[in-house]
């Protein structure tokens, strides 16, 4: 039998769970999925939404739910703190109802010492499971309903790719897709690597044919995931680039905006610049990470391209599609950083003149090679270098909003403004957001906007 319907039979089953434990109640069951980090668990949440909600749960906002699930990140230690944080407050709402279900899932749990942590310190949690066996949440679900002791499934890795599991989208018009898991890169301060396994590409059929179906449903802009997009495809047992997928996607009908996540400048191939600048769907946004602009930090991080390369390859970007917009991420304090390395940095941000760029503090993580280095650089050196380079990152991004300021644009509009009813609030091109006045019923829709004032970073404007 294939796993999808191995998975719809314990769908089944957790339904009949759930009607039990509903009429012992007197009320439908609640649960309540909270999502920590990128735009992978975003979607790996709506999987896990479109589980329960299969199963008859009544999703809702607050965490004093029937069931709560935590979907982690473990990229940077404060994703993990507050996880821990969090969990005490869940264990107040048990205490008040002690049918309540807590589950943990995502990347922080691969990590053994933090399942330890957790058998230890919060024995109250009911189910922990990782990133390899998401799939296996209907039969989880199940197993913990027939249980009464902590149930924790974690693979070290998978080559599984399972399809055609319900999903439940957060928005109607918009949806994140899946196109590759994992990442082989290995930069040394990263622990996705480890806690996402190989990369594995999916085939693009299944891509092009879940595109097609999102279509049918109303979907207009996709988002296409991956660590490493740029590597798709290269080991499918008939290797497909990126760029030739990015061509199919375009064909099809109904889909309006393209945008993808997240690329690797080493893997950036002309081919890409050319179909983007050639497409009337991509969105004119890249969100290039270049992590530190000095080259002897980006060898000692493994990033394998120099500070010279990546700004050559920025400036290609720009003179071949000029109306884009670049984003960057930024690590300030990796082990061995000198004042000097933080101006190579600047430098780049500088030359480059990202629309964004999100800085974070180096965190160090446990097993992969940087935690290991001599070096550390002490947490008030981070602090000051980190202020320096965040003034310039405001500084350059707050030059280049207002550049579209009087012009005529398309924005999705996503949803009603909650500060100052009336307006809509619409997303660009470039991912900048917009708000002006208009109906909600336009929710969902592209329309066109004269930006007519620039806010710092966002847009007023009037729908034409
Ligand atoms: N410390 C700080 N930032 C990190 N990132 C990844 N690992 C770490 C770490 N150990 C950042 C990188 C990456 C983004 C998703 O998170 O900038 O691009
Ligand atoms: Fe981490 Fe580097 Fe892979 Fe991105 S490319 S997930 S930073 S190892």
């Amino acid at each position: 039998m294939k796993e999808a319907q191995i998975q719809y039979e314990y769908i089944e089953k957790a339904k009949k769970i759930v009607e039990r434990e509903s009429a012992k109640k007197g009320r439908k069951l609640t649960c309540c999925v909270n999502t920590f980090g990128c735009q992978m668990n975003a979607r790996d949440s709506e999987k896990l939404s479109g589980i329960l909600k299969a199963a008859g749960f009544v999703e809702v906002e607050e965490e004093n739910a029937d069931l709560v699930i935590y979907n982690t990140c473990t990229v940077r230690d404060n994703a993990n703190q507050r996880v821990y944080g969090r969990l005490g407050v869940l264990n107040g709402y048990k205490r008040k109802n002690p049918d309540m279900k807590i589950c943990l899932c995502g990347c922080m749990m691969q990590e053994a010492s933090v399942i330890e942590k957790i058998r230890k310190s919060y024995s109250f949690v009911d189910l922990i499971f990782g990133t390899h066996n998401i799939f296996k949440f209907a039969e989880l679900l199940v197993r913990m309903y027939e249980s009464e002791d902590m149930i924790v499934d974690i693979w070290q890795d998978t080559d599984q790719i399972v399809e055609e599991l319900p999903v439940e989208r957060k928005y109607p018009f918009k949806s994140g897709i899946n196109i590759m898991f994992g990442c082989n890169n290995f930069c040394s301060y990263c622990i996705v690597p480890y806690v996402r396994g190989r990369e594995r590409s999916r085939e693009p059929e299944e891509i092009l044919s879940e595109i097609r179906s999102l279509a049918k449903d109303g979907v207009v802009e996709i988002m296409l995931l991956g660590q490493n997009v740029n590597s798709y495809g290269k080991n499918l047992s008939e290797p497909v680039s990126f760029a030739e997928l990015l061509k199919r996607v375009e064909e099809i009908e109904g889909i309006e905006r393209i945008r993808f996540m997240t690329s690797h400048p080493k893997d950036l191939s002309d081919e890409l610049i050319r179909v983007m600048k050639h497409s009337k769907k991509i969105c004119r946004h890249l969100h290039l990470p270049l992590q530190s602009g000095s080259t002897k930090i980006l060898e000692a991080m493994n990033r394998r391209y120099t500070k010279e390369q990546y700004l050559a390859l920025a400036e290609k970007i720009r003179k071949e599609i000029p109306d884009i917009s670049l984003t960057t991420d930024i690590i300030i304090g990796f082990p061995g950083e000198t004042y000097e390395d933080v101006c190579d940095t600047i430098d780049v941000i500088k030359k480059v003149e990202y629309d964004n760029a999100f800085t974070f503090q180096y965190s160090k993580r446990t097993g992969t090679p940087a935690a290991a280095m001599e070096d550390q650089v002490d947490k008030e050196t981070v602090t000051r270098h980190f202020d320096e380079v965040l003034k310039v990152v405001q500084d350059t991004a707050k030059n280049r909003a207002g550049r579209l300021k009087g012009e005529i644009h398309q924005a999705l509009v996503e949803e009603e403004n909650d500060k100052e009813q009336g307006l809509m609030t619409g997303r660009l091109g470039n991912n900048m957001i917009v708000h002006f006045p208009g109906e909600k019923e336009l929710i969902g829709k592209i329309v066109s906007v004269r930006l007519t004032e620039c806010m710092g970073f966002y847009y007023l404007g009037e729908m034409i």
